[in-house]
This record gives structure tokens, sequence and C-alpha cells, in this order.
């Protein structure tokens, strides 16, 4: 009996979110909080051009990493928003392609794919370039070397070492550049669909927020994109 209960209760959680727009909303939800999350770790990286030799950047990395427990928890939330957003991310594509070749087989489309079809489809590229970015990108910085410093008496992770090293390779730095091209694409479709997946907008709200996509999607992937380009050209090695 209790289990029967159990069971019903898990149908109905999974039976909940396991529609087109439960799939959508945790897409949405999740998509707001990777931008939440890059719009910090661009304002911590851009101390790197402090020109202080990396003090700034170091510290605050260091203050990171004594968070101990509470990091691992930052941590947990951020993969799980990041695996979240890619699954249903990929369940939405594979559904919409049901959708439409069902409708193709029903009746032959008439003129070319419509400008949600064409916009969905770059997200689904973009977000799959980023899929393959982001592994990469943990495993070289996060899991990189470790070199130290010692900064006020105190020995820490000399981690703005570790980046100018990386950028100072013209193949990482210009391919890091190439990839904000597409970060930028994503972050400025994905905002507004956000807010259109959560039901936040209404016919007066839809061009504002897609301004504020473009703008958002060209501030936060700019700063990303700067930063290994001005690398490579000007910041010396520590
Ligand atoms: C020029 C661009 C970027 C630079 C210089 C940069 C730098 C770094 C560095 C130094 C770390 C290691 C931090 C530490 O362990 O103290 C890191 C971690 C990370 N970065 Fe980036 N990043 C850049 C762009 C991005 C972008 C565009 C994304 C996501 C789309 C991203 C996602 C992450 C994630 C998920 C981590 C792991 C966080 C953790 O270990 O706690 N980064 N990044």
């Amino acid at each position: 009996m209790h289990i029967m209960s159990t069971d019903r209760t898990s149908y109905k959680i999974r039976g909940k979110w396991d529609t087109t727009v439960g799939r959508k909303v945790v897409m949405a939800a999740s998509g707001l909080l990777l931008i939440g999350y890059l719009i910090i770790h661009l304002a911590a990286n851009l101390m790197v051009f402090a020109g202080d030799g990396g003090r700034l950047l170091n510290r605050y990395s260091y203050t990171l990493h004594q968070l101990g427990p509470l990091l691992w928890i930052a941590r947990i939330l951020l993969a799980t928003f990041f695996l979240s957003h890619i699954i249903s991310g990929i369940r939405v594509v594979i559904q919409n392609r049901r959708a439409r070749s069902s409708r193709y087989a029903m009746a032959a489309s008439k003129g070319g794919p419509s400008k949600m079809t064409v916009a969905s489809r770059w997200m689904a590229i973009t977000g799959l370039i980023l899929l393959v970015f982001v592994p990469t990108h943990v495993w070289m910085f996060t899991l990189g070397p470790y070199y130290e410093t010692v900064i006020d008496g105190v020995p820490m992770r000399d981690i703005y070492r570790l980046v100018v090293e990386r950028f100072k390779n013209p193949v990482t730095a210009f391919s890091y550049a190439a990839v904000m091209l597409f970060l930028c694409l994503h972050l400025a479709h994905g905002f507004w669909s956000a807010l259109q997946s959560l039901g936040a907008l209404n016919r007066k709200w839809l061009p504002i927020a897609y301004t504020v996509g473009i703008v958002l999607g060209v501030l936060i992937a700019g700063g990303f994109f700067v930063l290994p380009i001005y690398t490579y050209f000007f910041i010396p090695m520590p």
C-alpha cells in the first residue's frame, strides 16, 4: 500500500516535469541561473585587467577555496543547473524534431523554415559547442597545473599565472575568443526565450526582453572575448 502511494507520487512529480512545458520551464530556469553564474564569473575574471600581477585575482580565488564545503555546495548546484539545462534542452530538440517530421508526413511544408525554427536550430548548435567547451575549460583551469605564489606571507594557487600562460598560446586564445561568439548568440536568444517559456512576457515586454537579451549576450560574451585576446597581446608572463 505504502509502496503504491510512493510510486504514484513519483509518477506525479515526473509527469509534471516530463511534459513539453515542464521541460521548457526547467531549461529556462536553469538557463537564467547559469547566466547569473556567468555574470559573477566574468566579474571575477576581469580582475586579470587589474594590472597588479594577479594579486587581486589570486586572493579572490584563494578566498573562494577557503569556503571549503560551501564552495562544494555551490559547485554541485552549478553542475545540477548545467546538467538539467542540457538534458531538458536535448529532450526539447528531440521532441521538436519528432513534431516536425510528423507534420512533414502529413503535408509537405510550404516555404522555408520559420524564424523560430532557425533560432532553435542555432540554440542547439551553439549549445553543443558550449557543451564541448565547458568540460574542456574546467579541465584546463580548475584541474590544470598548480602553480604557487605567496601574497602577504600566505602561500596560494597562482591561478593568474595559469590564465596568462594559457592565453599566451595563440591556438587557445583565439579558439576561446571564437567560442565566445557562439556564447553571445546562445545568450542573446536564450534570455528572452527563457522569459517567454516562464510566461513572463506579453506583447509590451517581448521587444524589451529581446533587446536586453542582445545587450546581455554582447556584454557577457564580449567580456570573455576580450580577455584572451588582450592577454595574448598585452599581458606579460608573470
Ligand atoms: C576568457 C574566458 C574565461 C576565463 C579566463 C575563465 C577562467 C576560469 C578559471 C581561472 C577557472 C578556475 C577557477 C578556480 O579554480 O579558482 C574557471 C572555472 C570555471 N569556468 Fe571559466 N573562464 C572563462 C570563461 C568561461 C565560460 C564562458 C564559462 C561557461 C560557459 C565558464 C565556466 C566555468 C566553470 C563551470 C568553471 C568551474 C568552476 C569551479 O571549478 O568551481 N568559464 N574559469
